[in-house]
């Protein structure tokens, strides 16, 4: 694995998110752990399947993602130590939204905890699956899901929230979120503002995967709060994968979670909870709380 910044070079309006963050963390990691292919675990029936291709998007990069990006979700489970698991006994019911391609389902199964994970991308929960088969992963939209189960906690990591780009779509989320925790469980999760996508996000880069050239270039709209990332491997290497995420500063993500009917505990810069580097850039940790208990 091998990355070339673009040269420091500022294409704008070509700035991301997502493209830099993904490459940054491929530099930092190795190849860990290749998906194998074990057999799926079930997926909750009643799960209603993502029908929009908006939420496909990361199929075309779910191998590389699977790949490459157990590094950050490591970050994010020490976050979560110091945020989350004091307030849960062993083996509380954990629910893991937009879990991608399981990484930190797996480091809280690993942990003793009962994981499920749910992600719109069918592809995502393939590598999931395969990573950690005793975790069930459902495929579902973070906006509209249902589940049987009930949790202590859920946690959405790494801008989950932030691929929510419709009006409305946060407090729907929240509110699924909201349905799916017992009184007085938990909701940790993330949210990139407005500095991680005008700040170092910005630059391109190069990544170098299992003999295929990817370039990673973003781009950021303040009039629309939409940013977007294109991974467009060389030549033969496939199609451009495009994913769009909106910017949500914490007032909105604030009052989406207000009128979702959960309780604002904690929201805290990112670097003050543990993480570091272009990964704490911009981002905001929350900690809320469905009242009742
Ligand atoms: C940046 S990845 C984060 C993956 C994981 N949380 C992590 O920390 O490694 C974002 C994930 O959100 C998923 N996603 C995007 N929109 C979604 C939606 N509406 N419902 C469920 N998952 C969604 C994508 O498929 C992708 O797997």
């Amino acid at each position: 694995m091998e990355r070339r910044d673009g040269e420091g070079k500022d294409d704008r309006p070509a700035t991301g998110l997502g493209p830099v963050q993904l490459a940054v963390a491929w530099l930092e990691t190795r190849i860990r752990r290749p998906a194998s292919g074990s057999p799926a675990a079930p997926a909750d029936k009643k799960v209603p399947r993502s029908t929009s291709s908006a939420l496909a998007t990361y199929g075309g990069i779910a191998t590389l993602h699977s790949r490459h990006w157990d590094g950050p979700p490591r970050e994010f489970f020490r976050v979560l130590d110091h945020l989350l698991f004091e307030r849960l006994r062993p083996g509380a019911r954990v629910l893991d939204l937009c879990c991608g391609a399981g990484h930190l389902a797996a480091a809280l199964a690993e942990c003793g905890y009962a994981v499920t994970g749910l992600d719109a991308s069918l592809e995502m929960v393939r590598h999931a699956r395969a990573r950690v088969p005793r975790v069930p992963f459902a495929v579902a939209d973070a906006r509209a899901f249902s589940l049987r189960a009930v949790f202590d906690a859920v946690v959405c990591t790494f801008d989950g929230v932030n691929h929510l780009t419709g009006r409305g779509d946060l407090r729907s989320a929240f509110a699924s979120v909201a349905r799916a925790l017992v009184p007085g469980g938990t909701f940790v999760f993330d949210a990139l503002g407005e500095a991680a996508y005008e700040g170092p996000w910005r630059r391109s880069a190069t990544v170098a995967s299992e003999g295929t050239l990817y370039a990673v270039r973003g781009g950021y709209a303040p009039a629309r709060r939409l940013a977007w990332t294109e991974i467009s491997p060389a030549r033969g290497g496939g199609n451009v994968v495009r994913i769009e995420q909106r910017c949500h500063e914490p007032r909105a993500v604030e009052d989406a979670l207000t009128r979702a009917g959960l309780a604002l505990a904690t929201a805290s810069p990112a670097s003050a909870v543990g993480l570091t580097g272009d990964l704490a850039v911009g981002r905001t940790v929350y900690v809320a709380t469905r009242p009742g208990a």
